[in-house]
């Protein structure tokens, strides 16, 4: 899956050719493109932004060079789906990544704003609006990260063990992941549960399956209401 991202800080992207994803670059599954939105700014100084009509503080990105940034890369990638990041947009969670993973084959568009934030016309540049929670960053650029990763590791192959994509946080029952455990089988007094050791794969599965659903009652009550039967205490 290709991913672009039109920003004014392009090096900041460079985070993403370490560990997993920098592995799922390399094996050519996703690449990830940063386009630097001062090639398209106005004038000698490439200004892209300006004081807000009306008076206030700050300055609002203008609304030209961001059309012309993804006029350009739309050009030769026609079936990007844009996205604008705002802490105004619809919420990005793990359903939201599995539907963009599912339906941006042609790949993802991601527009990264600064200072106050964009003209309100940019907005109807684009296909969708996405925050990836309720903060305000300084800029787009890490909210753009979070997005490529969540979307890109549910990209067929980035995962060495695509299981793991269901067992885990979110997966396929929507609840927490079960706690891990992994040597020494004891630490400053804290044994590994007997159970793990057993050998019993059926024992384990049911034992985890459990752990859960206990958990996800305890920390996220909102994700068990709502399934058949009454969240474990
Ligand atoms: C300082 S913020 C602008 C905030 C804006 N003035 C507001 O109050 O809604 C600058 C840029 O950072 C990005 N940004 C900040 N918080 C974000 C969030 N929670 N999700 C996605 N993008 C965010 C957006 O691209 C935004 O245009």
């Amino acid at each position: 899956m290709d991913f672009h991202v039109i920003t004014l800080f392009p090096e900041m992207f460079a985070a993403l050719d370490a560990a997993l994803m920098g592995r799922a670059q390399k094996g050519g599954l996703v690449a990830v493109h940063a386009h630097n939105l001062r090639e398209h700014g106005l004038g000698n100084y490439r200004q892209v932004d300006d004081t807000p009509y009306g008076g206030g503080s700050g300055m609002v990105m203008r609304p030209e060079p961001i059309a012309a940034a993804i006029d350009a890369v739309a050009a030769t990638r026609p079936g990007l789906t844009k996205i604008l990041l705002t802490p105004q947009g619809e919420r990005f969670d793990q359903p939201l990544a599995r539907e963009l993973a599912a339906t941006c084959a042609g790949g993802i568009m991601l527009i990264a704003g600064r200072y106050e934030g964009f003209d309100e016309r940019v907005r109807e540049l684009v296909d969708r609006e996405v925050s990836i929670g309720d903060y305000v960053l300084s800029g787009g650029e890490l909210a753009a990260m979070v997005v490529i990763e969540a979307v890109a590791r549910l990209v067929p192959g980035v995962l060495g063990n695509a299981e793991s994509l269901d067992e885990e946080s979110f997966g396929a029952g929507n609840l927490l992941e079960y706690p891990h455990y992994t040597r020494p089988e004891e630490f400053r007094g804290m044994r590994v549960p007997e159970i793990l050791l057993s050998g019993d794969h059926g024992k384990i599965r049911a034992w985890r399956a459990a752990e859960a659903l206990r958990r996800t009652a305890r920390r996220r009550p909102e994700l068990v209401a709502g399934r058949r039967g009454k969240p474990e205490p």
